[in-house]
């Protein structure tokens, strides 16, 4: 397997990982958002970690069609997410979770950004139109997200 091909897969890898820790994250806050946007965004995480949980088992079922192996423990995702989870100790307000998620989304663009450029390099155009789909979608979150906080989307970056 070619150099580029092996990044590839570890880029993806890490998006599988990434995407089960996401998950939880979204589930903490869908049990304690509170406030007057609770109803919202209660709803809102729900719907986000249904699409995290589509997208893990897309992108693990495409490491998989090409030859790589997902890792498929909780350790392992631990070990090799590139966000990090938190135990909910202390109140957080529902819009340092929004911007949480606004933070996680950015991490995950940029890894998805390189797994693009890598397919690029590889010629592996079916993986880099499906990275591409999903990126247009984290775009799209972010964008409505920095909306919901009253920024542009840019902001912060
Ligand atoms: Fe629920």
């Amino acid at each position: 397997m070619s150099k580029t091909n092996t990044e590839v897969q570890t880029a993806l890898n890490n998006l599988v990982a990434t995407h089960r820790v996401f998950t939880s994250k979204l589930y903490q806050h869908h049990f304690y958002v509170q406030g007057t946007h609770f109803f919202t965004l209660h709803e809102k995480f729900e719907e986000l970690y249904n699409e995290a949980t589509e997208h893990f088992d897309e992108l693990a079922e495409r490491l998989l069609a090409l030859g790589g192996k997902p890792y498929s423990t909780l350790q392992e995702f631990l070990d090799h997410s590139i966000i990090k989870e938190k135990p909910y100790t202390e109140k957080i307000s529902d819009t340092d979770m929004v911007s949480s998620v606004v933070a996680d989304f950015r991490i995950m663009r940029e890894e998805l950004a390189k797994a693009i450029k890598l397919t690029g390099q590889s010629g592996d155009d079916v993986t880099q139109d499906m990275l591409i789909g999903y990126k247009t979608e984290i775009d799209k979150h972010i964008w409505m997200f920095q909306a919901f906080l009253g920024n542009n989307p840019l902001d912060g970056e």
